[in-house]
């Protein structure tokens, strides 16, 4: 009955994506359900969100929940339907959306309510860092629970593949990375590097980016205090064009899983991905053969990237929407759910002996890295910025045109400009 509800939801919000004039119907459940709109539908994403219902089970037992997740990394998918569903006046009870500029996007709309109030009911205001709390705020309000604290410039590794490669040890600059690929390809792996579709692409340049400028001229690219027409973003294109090179001549039809899939079988030995790699990894009993390492040169950087949760305008189980947020922020949610989902709590009252082995050592480095944020996970750039960015570096697996990627990309920002 949920589940049919659910469909026709779905189904109504695709359809709207048609030019279709007629516009409102009710959002939400409408009774005590409450729809969670994510895209955590499989592997260690899936364990992560099953793990925060069993907390929202035991604190809300008077609510439901409803699974609205729409599968697709980096909600590929699931964004495009929200927007759909924002738009036509039918969003779900609560939704996931990344703290930062993609927040923005979602406030500057009206499309989500102010939770500020709920931050002092909830003592959240004490519970997350100072830093995390001003990329959350807008205009003095806060309009969402995050969940986490993902970093996204981390290397996996195959340690079977490196081993037989004789790859000993973590590279720590682009030369010795570049050496390590060669080692592996020697050893047989075509494709040593394994990379997907358009923003798995994105987090690839953004890191080589990161290690090039440095991290307060790469944070600069996203406040319009970098320009990214110099020559050092030359240079980064160019020392990314060599990394592609590595991977695999598929990657566009690649979502991050499939690329995760040529790591786990030894077609690649190393890929970029966000630090839910780990916990999809050891959901799929991974765990003893997968190494990890920061993108060489990066080392003292954090990309971070935090998942968050709204209230949208609209939804129709405020109470439930409510509960879910409070589970949500409370250390027992945040610590069921960050302890299977490879990312840290947002919390700053965690304690590292409940975590995995990957989860302590990015909870010790969270502490004294110099933070930079992404834009393929929303924290550095708009939704629009990131679509542009998305198509550019798409447009350059095919091309491998450097003048018009960077090009691409200095346009966006002047278009997308926030400042
Ligand atoms: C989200 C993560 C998710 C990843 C891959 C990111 O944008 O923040 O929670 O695991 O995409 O789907």
């Amino acid at each position: 009955m949920r589940s049919s509800r659910r469909a026709a939801i779905v189904a109504a919000a695709m359809a709207a994506l048609l030019p279709v004039t007629a516009c409102g119907g009710e959002g939400g459940s409408g009774d005590n359900t409450v729809e969670v709109f994510t895209w955590w539908a499989d592997g260690g994403e899936k364990v992560g969100l099953d793990a925060l219902v069993g907390v929202f089970d035991t604190r809300c037992p008077a609510q439901t929940f409803e699974n609205g997740a729409i599968a697709g990394g980096a909600g590929a998918n699931a964004k495009q339907v929200l927007a759909s569903r924002l738009q036509t006046g039918s969003p779900p009870d609560t939704f996931q959306a990344h703290a930062g500029a993609e927040l923005v996007d979602y406030i500057a709309a009206g499309q989500i309510e102010d939770l500020s109030s709920s931050y002092d009911d909830w003592g959240l205001r004490e519970a997350f860092p100072p830093g995390l709390i001003d990329n959350l705020t807008y205009e003095d309000k806060i309009y969402s629970v995050p969940a986490n604290i993902h970093r996204a410039n981390v290397v996996w590794t195959n340690k079977q593949v490196l081993a037989k490669a004789g790859v000993t040890q973590a590279p720590t600059s682009m030369a010795e990375f570049v050496d390590a690929l060669d080692a592996v390809r020697a050893s047989g792996v075509t494709a040593p590097l394994a990379v997907g579709t358009d923003w798995t692409q994105l987090m690839l340049l953004e890191t080589v980016l990161i290690t090039v400028l440095g991290p307060d001229e790469f944070t600069g690219l996203w406040s319009g205090d970098t320009d990214w027409r110099g020559a050092e973003v030359t240079k980064a294109i160019a020392d990314y064009d060599r990394l592609l090179g590595y991977s695999n001549g598929d990657r566009d039809a690649l979502d991050w899983t499939d690329a995760e899939r040529m790591l786990m079988n030894g077609r690649a030995g190393f890929q970029l991905m966000g630090d839910w790699e780990a916990a999809d990894l050891d959901a799929m009993g991974f765990r003893d053969y997968y190494g990890y390492f920061t993108f060489p040169g990066s080392g003292e950087t954090f990309q971070w990237l935090a998942d968050s949760f709204t209230l949208p305008r609209g939804a129709s189980n405020v109470d439930g929407a409510r509960c879910w947020l409070e589970t949500v922020g409370s250390s027992d949610g945040q610590r069921e759910f960050n302890t299977k989902k490879g990312s840290i709590p947002a919390r700053t009252d965690a304690d590292p002996v409940n975590y995995p082995p990957y989860q302590q050592s990015a909870m010790a480095d969270w502490k004294t890295a110099t933070q930079v944020p992404s834009c393929a996970h929303g924290s550095a750039c708009s939704q629009g910025m990131q679509e542009a960015a998305n198509s550019a570096v798409a447009k350059f697996s095919t091309d491998h045109d450097a003048a018009a990627l960077q090009n691409a990309l200095a346009q966006a920002a002047e278009q997308f400009a926030t400042s």
